[in-house]
């Protein structure tokens, strides 16, 4: 997703926006553009591809100044290229924007009626000149900006720079995130904070609806009549890890790595280890014992994670589960049982079709929960109940602690829901507490599996299709078994209920179609092992994912085999995620893709 930078600062700014813009990296871009002001006179520099380019650019022709605007790009309208680049310029104005402007075809013909020239085809310079013209129509640029924002129909995170006005910036919040940051007769825009923990830590996030003027030393927020509005200033927590790579190649594999620790600390928020029961926290009043069902909605890995959570809910609280994907709930206007709970899974809270589909549910006057992993997001604050994930900041665009962590909270909220609702009694709790506090270390075991897995990811590399098969908790992690696979590798992959494949996908398989198997040695695995079979006689290549017991049923050739340890059921479906991210990160570092961003992709996406 786009991500935006300003800085009105006393020292020259160029060099901060870049840096500043290198931290929204993790969001995906295509291109990246700044614009400052010097003695009045706006100047810009943008560039093709990675930041690297932009700052050859910067170091090949200088840009001064001390007020300026960044910008990473992720294409939606206009192919990836300079020209297309943002800041987009309009005589005496340079506007920045991260969504999609609905009307700005319409828009552009009323300009070009007017007079004014396009050199883009994207909707954001549509902003530029329809402030310009305000301008021209005589409105102090203030003004100008608030009338042009008025016009606009879709959703927008902008910024607005003025030629002749060094200590402006005008900003406006419709959708995707944007926030303030507080510094020392200095003052930021980001799109989140982790873009501004180098300069500060003390924020304010603008809400929907929110436009702002800000100075050096000062700033407003009004809503679009120009009333004013006070938002709380506060101080960023996650933001402040300065991510960085350590000794690992990748953010991904680092956040791999950093399973282990990241799901002992999202289990040890929701559970007491020492008297073995679950400590929800107060959020919002929640009582499971007063809901007849829960209706969730996500995204991708997300959604998985939630799909997962149904079995867990539905068997251990006998609470009815829906759950959609978001950008189809949005739109299908759902009935919705007036006792019911909406649950919204996020990584980033910033999902434009999970968070609609959070407006929906209110509207429906549903109680809001919410599982995400930044406290501080739109999805987190629009929620009665919020159940973090403590992952801490996601870099990789590829989701894994975050999943993991997901699994672990929703594991426990589905363990609370059914001591709550008299299904689990107090020594189920404490064996399923026990259970749960067990991950950690399995994970950790479970790591060292990853030159094996390694060796397997090669069996994988330069096939055109995969099929990943699981049952029950199995399935939902063979979809996200195949996601990973797609967004890191571009190689095609699905993952399919494994009693599905004879209704039609076996149809695809031969010797040249790899099937990964995720069969732990379950109540169910002598099924999961006869469709497996009935894909061996046929030609497939299985990898299969399994534990000593099961490996030792079906005897197959040791290098087609992951042994994972054996462990309490409960906790399968977060640990054997972790030889399906490993399986494929390799199968990707093989194929020499972007691992941390991979092609066409966004780390939080903020746009329908
Ligand atoms: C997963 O690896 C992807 N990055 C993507 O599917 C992601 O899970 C999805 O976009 C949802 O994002 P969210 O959790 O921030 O809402």
């Amino acid at each position: 997703m786009c991500g935006i930078v300003g800085i009105i600062s006393t020292r020259p700014v160029a060099p901060l926006i870049v840096d500043a813009l290198k931290r929204l990296e993790y969001r995906g871009y295509d291109s990246a553009g700044v614009a400052t002001l010097d003695g009045g006179k706006l100047g810009r520099r943008r560039a093709e591809g990675k930041l690297g380019n932009l700052e050859q650019r910067l170091s090949d022709e200088p840009l001064a100044g001390t007020i300026g605007i960044g910008h990473t790009r992720w294409a939606t309208h206009g192919a990836p290229v300079e020209v297309n680049a943002h800041p987009h310029f309009s005589e005496e104005v340079a506007v920045v924007h991260n969504g999609i402007i609905e009307n700005f075809r319409e828009l552009r013909r009323e300009l070009e009626a007017k007079g004014f020239t396009f050199s883009s085809q994207t909707d954001t310079e549509v902003i530029a000149h329809l402030v310009a013209s305000h301008i021209k129509d005589g409105l102090a640029p203030q003004e100008a900006a608030l009338a042009a924002i008025k016009l606009l129909r879709g959703a927008f995170a902008l910024a607005v720079l003025f030629g002749g006005h060094d200590d402006l910036i005008v900003a406006a919040r419709q959708g995707p995130p944007l926030a303030i940051g507080h510094g020392e007769d200095e003052m930021y825009l980001g799109s989140d904070a982790v873009a501004l923990a180098p300069f500060t830590n003390k924020i304010t996030y603008l809400e929907d609806g929110d436009f702002t003027v800000l100075t050096k030393t000062s700033y407003q927020i009004l809503d679009l009549d120009g009333n004013k509005l006070e938002r709380r200033q506060q101080i960023s927590g996650g933001s402040a890890m300065l991510a960085d790579k350590g000794n690992h190649r990748h953010f991904m594999l680092k956040e791999i790595y950093e399973q282990p620790e990241v799901i002992g600390h999202t289990l040890g928020h929701y559970l007491s280890f020492n008297n073995l029961q679950v400590n929800l926290p107060e959020s919002g009043g929640l009582d499971f014992a007063k809901i007849d069902r829960i209706n969730m909605t996500a995204c991708g890995t997300a959604y998985y994670a939630g799909l997962t959570s149904k079995y867990w809910f539905e068997g251990l609280a006998r609470l009815p589960v829906d759950i959609d994907i978001a950008s189809e709930f949005r739109y299908r206007e759902a009935p919705l049982s007036k006792d019911g709970l909406s649950l919204f899974i996020s990584q980033s809270g910033e999902t434009a079709d999970t968070l609609a589909g959070l407006k929906y549910c209110e509207e429906q006057g549903q109680h809001l929960a919410a599982v995400v992993n930044v406290r501080e997001s739109t999805i987190a604050r629009a929620s009665h109940s919020v159940f973090p994930t403590l992952a801490g900041p996601e870099i990789g665009v590829a989701s894994t602690k975050a999943f993991t962590c997901q699994l672990s909270t929703l594991a426990s909220l589905a363990v609370a829901a059914g001591v709550q609702r008299g299904h689990i009694d107090r020594e189920r709790e404490k064996q399923l507490v026990r259970d749960l506090s067990e991950a950690p270390r399995y994970a950790n075991e479970v790591l060292h599996l990853e030159d094996t897995i390694a060796k397997l990811a090669h069996r994988l590399a330069n096939k055109q299709h995969v099929l990943y098969l699981g049952r029950d908790t199995n399935f939902p992690l063979a979809m996200e078994g195949a996601l990973k696979l797609k967004e890191l590798s571009y190689i095609h992959a699905e993952g399919y209920a494994a009693g599905e494949l004879k209704h039609g996908p076996i149809a695809l398989v031969d010797e040249n179609m790899p099937i990964v198997v995720i069969a732990p040695h379950d109540r169910i695995f002598e099924k999961t092992v006869s469709n497996m079979q009935e894909v061996a006689a046929r030609g497939g290549q299985i990898i299969l994912i399994t534990d000593p017991k099961g490996a030792e049923a079906v005897g197959m050739d040791e290098a087609e085999i992951i042994v994972m340890p054996e462990m309490p059921e409960i906790i399968t479906p977060i640990i054997y995620a972790l030889p399906i991210q490993m399986l494929a990160y390799h199968t990707a570092v093989h194929m020499g893709t972007d691992v941390d961003q991979p092609r066409n992709l966004a780390k939080s996406v903020t746009v329908e």
